[in-house]
């Protein structure tokens, strides 16, 4: 090799050495979150910048592009404060603070909190936010806010094995128990779901309330692919339209 392009070579390691930490220092890649680090734009598109997940993160991250729409959608209940009751990595907390809204972002595991904290100070929303560590079943009476937003674990990737995922499959209580600790808070409640979800039996959490909730149930697509369910009740269901009796309207976005 001549020593002009051995000086050449020498370029183009440097070049991939500089590039190399921004999409592998942050989370470790194994093989089975491969397939979520290749959508890695799609759950953030500011990755680059210093994002971290963890196994779990990487598995139940909202999408970038739900994340806002559902921040958009929570404009109906005359919002000041969200409360993110399973805040995760912050994909949610990051778009309804990036919105100016002020979020209480709860975890229970503190690596997740500080992952999310991380992850908000990239989007520079992280004034936004009070996160805190800790059992959101155990913390709702204590908790204040106009919309409760919550995206529950469903389990990890085996909830696609069953074709009718019922509400006793999320955790960490079932999907009744957990709408009836929301509604203490308030009843303009948005539900991040699994696509297979029962949709009958989200539909009849609304009559958990007297007189019964209005309710809204939006698909959810990234780039042509069905990622979740989210249901909109109370003053967060039909965006933008005054509604005076209960009933449910199913549409995709
Ligand atoms: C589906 S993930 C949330 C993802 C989040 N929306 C995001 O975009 O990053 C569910 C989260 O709930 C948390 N969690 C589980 N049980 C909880 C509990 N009892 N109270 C608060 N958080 C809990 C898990 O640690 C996990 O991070």
């Amino acid at each position: 090799m001549s020593r002009r392009s051995k000086k050449k070579r020498r370029k183009v390691l440097k070049h991939n050495a500089k590039r190399k930490p921004s999409d592998d220092s942050q989370s470790i890649i194994t093989p089975k979150i491969k397939k979520y680090w290749l959508q890695r734009y799609s759950l953030f598109s500011r990755y680059d910048e210093g994002i971290k997940m963890d196994e779990e993160g990487w598995f139940s991250v909202t999408p970038e592009e739900i994340a806002v729409r559902h921040a958009q959608r929570s404009v109906a209940g005359g919002v000041v404060v969200v409360v993110d009751c399973f805040a995760g990595v912050g994909g949610n907390s990051i778009q309804f603070a990036a919105l100016g809204y002020h979020v209480v972002a709860i975890d229970i595991d503190p690596k997740k909190v500080e992952m999310a904290s991380n992850n908000a100070k990239i989007y520079g929303v992280d004034n936004y936010i009070d996160f805190i560590v800790g059992d959101f079943l155990q913390l709702a009476p204590s908790l204040k806010g106009n919309v409760v937003f919550l995206s529950p674990p469903w389990g990890g990737p085996s909830y696609k094995m069953t074709d009718n995922f019922t509400l006793n499959l999320l955790k960490p209580v079932d999907g009744h128990t957990l709408f009836q600790v929301a509604q203490t808070i308030t009843p303009n409640i948005i539900m991040f779901l699994p696509r297979n979800v029962d949709v009958s039996q989200v539909e009849e959490l609304s009559w958990l309330s007297s007189p019964p909730l209005n309710v809204e149930i939006e698909e959810n697509y990234v780039q042509g692919f069905l990622k979740g369910i989210t249901a909109y009740f109370g003053k967060t269901a039909y965006w933008g339209v005054a509604q005076e009796t209960s009933s449910v309207h199913i549409h995709e976005v």
